[in-house]
């Protein structure tokens, strides 16, 4: 399916139909047969071609992560309808307008449209560096430290410091401020940029901590950086408007692709002459994009059909579900703030690749693993039906394994 197209005639035969379905079975077949989805689906079990649609028969609930969300028809219609401008010559109007709408929420002068949010994090730290030496200290689980390949490194030359926060949940005003280095020392590399993550495997960093840390980043010339990819659900749980997170940073990233269930995309805001640098810089990443207005259009939809009531409903699915999970002796171990529910099988002496063996079974799909430990993420496409039958196959291998 990657590198062959499939045409269809405008009137074919009922021996060319049959002909035609089977080349589509032979694509499908092959496609799922890849290692990338082999390591993911348990070999007992093929899943049907679709996921999280909800206009489809075969529904799999997808629990693997946020960014599975798949596109709506509503989406597909904005995007038929969205401008069809050039970005690079910043000639796009349902671009530009996506932009200014991200910026008016999160109470910042200008916004740029990136591909990722992997790229907004990385250009938003380039954009705040000059040269080295320098350094920026950032909890050690952050995406920007572990999970985007060494990009720090790589863009900007620049140290990372992670911090472990000794509550286990979010980095304190306490752990930054005695981590932060000024000395003119030639032995140390000067702290330049503290890095936060809101939120972070699911939990929400306090605002009252944000403004502690961002005091004193401003009395000492650091600059802010909030990686917001689910800024989103932490502004609709606990019901704190986006600009007022936004206060207390000088740039943040927002994916859009994530929990919102956009298909492509993320924002980077900050002030006009920093948004310049990094559209600079974007181009030289080489992430300058043509027609982007359909993306920005399903990107606009998302939010303004998602945020923050939806976002809301499947933070109190990943309660229940955890609290299903719990009673059934699965030990979670991580508070649920938000949509994110990790557990431990290992007291109730099953592997997590049992329990996702179970789950698939019924169109519920788990990153599996032959330990005992796991993430499950719910997002707006994972139904209550979902949450109760994940809780009832929970429920019976664990009875079954007595
Ligand atoms: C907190 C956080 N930040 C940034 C990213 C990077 O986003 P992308 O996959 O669009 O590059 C992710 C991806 O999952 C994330 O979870």
């Amino acid at each position: 399916m990657h590198n062959e197209q499939i045409f269809v005639k405008p009137s074919l035969t009922h021996r060319e139909l049959l002909s035609f379905e089977k080349m589509l079975l032979h694509q499908i077949t092959k496609f799922f047969s890849n290692s990338y989805f082999r390591n993911y689906y348990p070999s007992s079990f093929t899943f049907p071609v679709s996921s999280n649609n909800n206009n489809n028969k075969n529904e799999i609930f997808d629990f693997r992560s946020d960014t599975v969300t798949t596109p709506t028809e509503e989406m597909f219609e904005a995007m038929v309808k969205a401008s069809r401008g050039d970005d690079v010559f910043e000639d796009d109007h349902s671009t530009k307008e996506l932009e200014a709408y991200v910026a008016h929420l999160t109470g910042y002068k200008s916004a740029l449209m990136t591909v990722s949010g992997t790229m907004a994090n990385q250009l938003a730290i380039r954009s705040h560096l000059l040269q080295p030496p320098h350094s920026i200290l950032c909890d050690y689980r952050s995406h920007i430290y572990t999970y985007e390949a060494g990009g720090i490194a790589y863009h900007s030359q620049a140290q990372v410091i992670p911090l472990q926060p000794k509550n286990n949940i979010h980095l304190t005003f306490g752990e930054i401020s005695s981590n932060i280095i000024l000395s003119d020392d030639v032995h140390f590399a000067p702290t330049r940029v503290i890095s936060l993550e809101n939120t972070l495997n699911g939990l929400i960093l306090p605002l009252s901590e944000i403004k502690n840390i961002s005091d004193v980043a401003r009395k000492k010339g650091i600059k802010m950086h909030l990686d917001g990819a689910r800024i989103w659900n932490a502004s609709a749980e606990t019901e704190i408007a986006l600009n007022s997170y936004g206060e207390y940073f000088d740039s943040m990233s927002l994916c859009f692709s994530k929990s919102l269930g956009a298909p492509i995309g993320s924002a980077l805001v900050g002030n006009e002459k920093f948004i310049k640098k990094a559209r600079h810089l974007r181009k030289l990443f080489g992430g300058g994009w043509r027609q982007s207005g359909l993306l920005a259009a399903a990107a606009k939809l998302a939010i303004e059909s998602n945020f923050p009531q939806k976002l809301k409903e499947t933070h109190e699915l990943a309660r229940k579900l955890s609290e299903g999970l719990s009673k059934h002796g699965i030990i979670i171990t991580d508070p649920v703030h938000t949509n994110m529910v990790f557990i431990d099988t290992a007291a109730v002496n099953i592997t997590i690749k049992k329990l996702a063996e179970s789950l698939a079974l019924h169109g519920i799909r788990i990153f599996d693993n032959d330990g005992t430990i796991t993430r499950l993420v719910v997002h707006y496409q994972i139904t209550p039906q979902a949450i109760a039958k994940f809780v009832q196959v929970a429920g019976e291998i664990v009875k079954k394994n007595e």
